[in-house]
């Protein structure tokens, strides 16, 4: 049996989820605990409990029993990842899919509310890509011969990287090099199964930072007041929107008209890169998408589809990740405080 690697992908996220125009008591925001023990400023009970003062609904984590242990009868919803370096294992050893189930799910679902078990991210395209569907469908047999293959999504994470492009949204394709390292195949199963629910990591502000000259900064955070993207008879006024309708044409283009699409990630930095990254640019946006979330109603080309699950990354500052342009998309401080106002405490009122 391989053993589990737990600490090399560790993400809980923000997860904004509301039904269509409805404000519940809480706002649904996913912490991502931090990837890098050193780096964990708090146990994952005090985590736990820190999204409950803020009403948080929902949390993207990797497989650790004691942030499993902490959740228990907590009504968050639980979006559960399979690390990238199981996925060839899930893929090629049914047992292992088995044991997976017995050791991360098992133990926790009568009290712990599993929604989507993320299998691999940003896996595809790569050398482990073609391992990511088999995997999928393995933990699917195994959902359903417990009675929860339709409670739970099996889904992959995938970035804009798959997609040739996002703008005009209407002429996106998913690469080659994607389709061939194993997103087709995903495509096939999520157009078959129930469940099917592709996430996707959508980030305006990668774009924005990318190319500033041509990407109007309004666009980008939710903020312009007319349509900056024409296209055809859909006018889009946020890239998020624009993004998230690329990625349904290149869906469509792939055989998967029916597939629906979640937000494993989104996020904007308070640090890092000059002005483009400062605490106002950051609480504008991720305030923005918050209100777009709870507001959510389908995208221009697919409206009134519902609300829309969506993780902010992320909880924390994550000073150790050896990729620098991640360290600062914290909302809180490490000493548990808002990094910028986001969520009350007690009771959401902003929205
Ligand atoms: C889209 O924008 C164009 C140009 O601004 C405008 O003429 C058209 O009425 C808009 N369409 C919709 C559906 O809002
Ligand atoms: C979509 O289906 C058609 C018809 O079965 C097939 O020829 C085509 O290769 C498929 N496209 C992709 C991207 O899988
Ligand atoms: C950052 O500074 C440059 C140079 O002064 C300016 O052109 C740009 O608009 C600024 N960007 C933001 C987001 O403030």
């Amino acid at each position: 049996m391989a053993s589990l690697s737990f600490f090399q992908i560790v993400w809980i996220m923000v997860l904004v989820n509301f039904p269509t125009g409805t404000i519940g008591d809480k706002v649904n925001i996913g912490v991502s605990y931090p990837r890098f023990p050193p780096d964990v400023p708090s146990l994952p009970q005090e985590i736990i409990d820190l999204y409950k003062k803020y009403g948080i609904g929902k949390i993207r984590i990797p497989p650790i029993p004691d942030v499993l242990e902490a959740l228990r009868g907590s009504d968050i919803d639980v979006a559960l990842g399979i690390p990238n370096e199981d996925v060839e294992t899930m893929a090629t050893n049914f047992d292992f899919a088995t044991f997976w189930y017995t050791q991360f799910i098992e133990p926790y679902v009568h009290d712990v509310k599993f929604t989507f078990m993320i299998v691999g991210n940003e896996a595809i395209p790569g050398e482990r890509g073609s391992f990511v569907s088999p995997a999928m469908r393995n933990l699917q047999t195994v959902l359903d011969n417990n009675g929860l293959g339709s409670s739970i999504h099996v889904t992959t994470a995938v970035s804009t990287n798959v997609l040739d492009f996002t703008i005009p949204p209407s002429a996106a394709e998913f690469t080659i090099e994607a389709l061939n390292e194993g997103l087709d195949k995903v495509v096939e199963f999520l157009q078959y199964v129930a469940s099917n629910v592709l996430m996707v990591n959508v980030y305006p502000y990668y774009d924005y930072a990318a190319d500033p000259a041509n990407i109007r900064l309004d666009f980008a955070q939710f903020t312009a007041n007319e349509a900056v993207i024409v296209d055809d008879t859909l006018n889009y006024t946020n890239l998020f929107d624009a993004t998230l309708d690329a990625f349904f044409w290149a869906l469509e283009r792939a055989n998967g008209s029916d597939v629906r699409l979640a937000v494993a990630e989104t996020g904007w930095p308070t640090a890092g890169n000059g002005n483009v990254t400062t605490t106002a640019l950051a609480s504008t946006y991720n305030n923005n998408l918050v209100k777009h979330v709870v507001n959510y109603n389908g995208t221009p080309k697919k409206p009134g589809q519902g609300g829309l699950d969506a993780f902010i990354f992320s909880l924390f500052d994550e000073n150790t990740d050896p990729d620098m342009g991640r360290r600062n998309f914290g909302i809180f401080n490490s000493n548990l405080e808002p990094a910028y106002p986001l969520f009350s405490a007690n009771g959401n009122k902003h929205f």
